[in-house]
């Protein structure tokens, strides 16, 4: 049995509070916060993870004051485009998936070019959840599915017979296969509205390390504890 994990799935949270503690404004802790993703990164292609998802803005999170939302976008884009050659020397694939509608178009052409220039790779996908929220992806699959059976009704027994299995591709993380791990920093245990549909099986982990304090050791900590869990989906073994 494969212990290292497929997908690794991480919710980064606690950056507002490493800054506080600190002194500091809050932007300070989402900076620090990009060095911990890169060291993620690294210790995941280090090991073999395959797939690596970073949820880094959420539906929600546009709710938050506006200065510290533009002040997101901003390090998102130049952390895109300051990465990307190396991401892509690494072998790395960047990928981002969520409400692509609601996000600046500067923001938008970072992420188009960059998902262009890393199609090719295959060591490890990088997928940033951006503008993302579990309810919003199951509702834009579902409204899919209505379009389609309005423009074609020959789908209506298809989609009738369909099993859960031929819903994943109207998700928008179709072709990705489900987190193994999903590990939630800063010392909340919820989900957050994440991979709900996604994350049915997965393994859970909080830890209590705020995350620009989660890097390569942390990461490997979080593999050692998937490699402990004995994964049954319902059945018996
Ligand atoms: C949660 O901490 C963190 C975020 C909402 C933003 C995380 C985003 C990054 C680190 C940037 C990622 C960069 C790239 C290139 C994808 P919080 O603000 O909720 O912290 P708090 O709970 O202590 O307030």
């Amino acid at each position: 049995m494969n212990r290292v994990p497929v997908h690794v799935s991480l919710i980064m949270d606690g950056n507002g509070r490493w800054a506080k503690e600190r002194g500091k404004e809050r932007v300070y802790g989402h900076f620090e916060g990009v060095e911990s993703v890169r060291a993620c990164v690294e210790a995941a292609a280090e090991t073999g993870v395959k797939y690596l998802s970073i949820y880094a803005f959420s539906e929600e999170n546009w709710n938050r004051p506006q200065d510290e939302v533009a002040a997101l976008m901003g390090l998102m884009v130049k952390a895109m485009a300051a990465e990307m050659e190396k991401l892509d020397k690494a072998g790395v694939r960047f990928r981002v998936i969520g409400n692509r509608e609601r996000l600046d178009p500067d923001l938008n052409r970072t992420i188009d070019s960059c998902e262009e220039m890393t199609a090719h790779n295959d060591t490890l996908t990088l997928i940033v959840l951006l503008s993302y929220s579990g309810k919003w992806d199951i509702l834009q699959a579902a409204k899919k599915m209505a379009m389609e059976v309005a423009d074609d009704p020959e789908r209506r027994e298809e989609i009738l017979s369909m099993d859960v299995n031929g819903f994943d591709r109207y998700l928008a993380t179709a072709g990705i296969p489900d987190p193994d791990l999903i590990v939630r920093t800063s010392g909340e245990c919820r989900l957050s509205n994440y991979l709900l549909w996604q994350g049915a099986y997965s393994e859970l982990l909080f830890v209590d390390t705020l995350w620009p304090d989660f890097r390569k050791e942390e990461f490997r900590s979080a593999l050692d504890y998937y490699a402990k869990r004995d994964r049954r989906y319902g059945k018996v073994k």
